[in-house]
């Protein structure tokens, strides 16, 4: 008998540090009888035999407990650790006999990630939805007026078209950029393999949006070192079309003021080629520089959907690189402008 106790505790310790997940077991008394290695990392302050509520607070849980311990009926709760960083476990609690006793066993399943992943899928497709609204809405007005009141009038009618291309064109942009977003996304662990003058590709994108500065009152200056990157031309040139563009955007001078410049330098740093792009606008106060990259998220919303904004440039810029196993490094004082760099690893034949 003594030697089936034995291996029963031998099975009972071997059997749950065998899970990969933490794992309690409590006798009837709650007291605490076996833990796994996870559930002593996860509650260091956990005593052999004393009771679980001494070291563990969570009613809910101890409730719990005691109802499976009464029922016999296995339960599933949620509890939120919030110390020291904020955790939702997900915990199965059954009962169980062995040798006349009554044991419960309490499995915990971290569920922070899924939860996560799931608020941020509700929230983009909550923010895609309303981005797509706000001009949808726009044209369907116009649309009702130029059938109705305006029918006739043939120069509200011209202004009218004015803006629902230019707000049908929007449309399409938000599209083409979350189709490019889930693009990316989907190929994010094939790394691109082509060599890429990152140099040649800065002067061709800064000669393309020379004429957008100008009209902005801004002098697109560069400077370039040869750089050879491992890379995807196409994405690449979206990578310092969105930096440039955004310097453009947000460094233009108010009318009155002379006129800004904006540095454009391509340089090897270390084992990565470097594209660099610093204005002279009023710079991103600190707390704002780790949400940039986020979708949809913009400093000022107004200020971003004037400019025909979606705010989906720096997650897409963020995503590339990513695919590149290269990395975005923003840096800014705020007044005196920002810094944009954008980080390729060098080509290696
Ligand atoms: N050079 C910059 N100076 C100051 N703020 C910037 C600069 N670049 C980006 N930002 C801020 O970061 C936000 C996010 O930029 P992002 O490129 O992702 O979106 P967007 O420019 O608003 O829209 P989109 O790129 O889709 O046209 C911008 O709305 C702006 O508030
Ligand atoms: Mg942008």
């Amino acid at each position: 008998m003594n030697e089936a106790i034995e291996v029963a505790g031998a099975l009972l310790s071997g059997l749950i540090e065998a899970m990969p997940e933490p794992v309690l077991v409590v006798s009837d008394t709650v007291r605490l009888v076996a833990a796994n290695a996870p559930a002593w990392a996860l509650f260091p302050h956990l005593r052999p035999q004393a009771p679980l509520t001494t070291s563990l607070r969570a009613v809910d849980l101890h409730d719990a407990i005691a109802r499976v311990l009464h029922t016999g009926q296995a339960e599933n709760i949620s509890w939120l650790d919030r110390v020291p960083v904020e955790r939702l476990f997900q915990i199965h609690v059954a009962a169980f006999h062995a040798q006349e006793a009554r044991f419960v066993a309490l499995t915990l399943h971290d569920a922070t990630e899924s939860r996560r992943l799931e608020q941020t899928r509700v929230d983009f497709v909550a923010n895609a939805s309303h981005e797509l609204r706000t001009p949808l809405a726009s044209l369907l007005g116009f649309i009702e007026t130029l059938q109705g009141p305006a029918r006739n009038d043939f120069e509200a009618r011209e202004r009218f078209l004015g803006i629902m291309l230019e707000q049908a064109r929007r449309m399409a942009r938000l599209v083409d950029d979350l189709l490019s977003l889930s693009r990316i996304e989907q190929t994010l662990h094939l790394r691109p393999r082509a060599a890429v003058d990152l140099a040649g590709l800065a002067r061709h994108v800064r000669d393309a949006l020379a004429p957008l500065a100008q009209d902005n009152r801004l002098v697109l200056e560069i400077d370039t070192e040869p750089a050879l990157v491992r890379g995807d031309r196409d994405e690449l040139v979206r990578v310092a079309e969105n930096l440039i563009e955004n310097a453009i955007k947000y460094s233009a001078p108010e009318r009155g003021e002379e006129a800004r410049r904006v540095w454009i330098r391509v340089a090897p740093r270390g084992a990565f080629g470097v594209l660099e792009v610093h204005d002279e606008g009023p710079g991103i106060a600190p707390e704002n520089i780790p949400r940039l990259t986020e979708r949809f998220y913009r400093v000022d919303v107004g200020q971003s959907r004037a400019k025909g904004g979606t705010g989906l440039g720096l997650a897409l810029v963020k995503h590339i690189l990513a695919r590149h196993r290269g990395r975005l490094e923003i840096s800014s004082e705020p007044g005196r402008g920002a810094t944009f760099s954008a980080m390729a690893p060098l080509y290696e034949p």
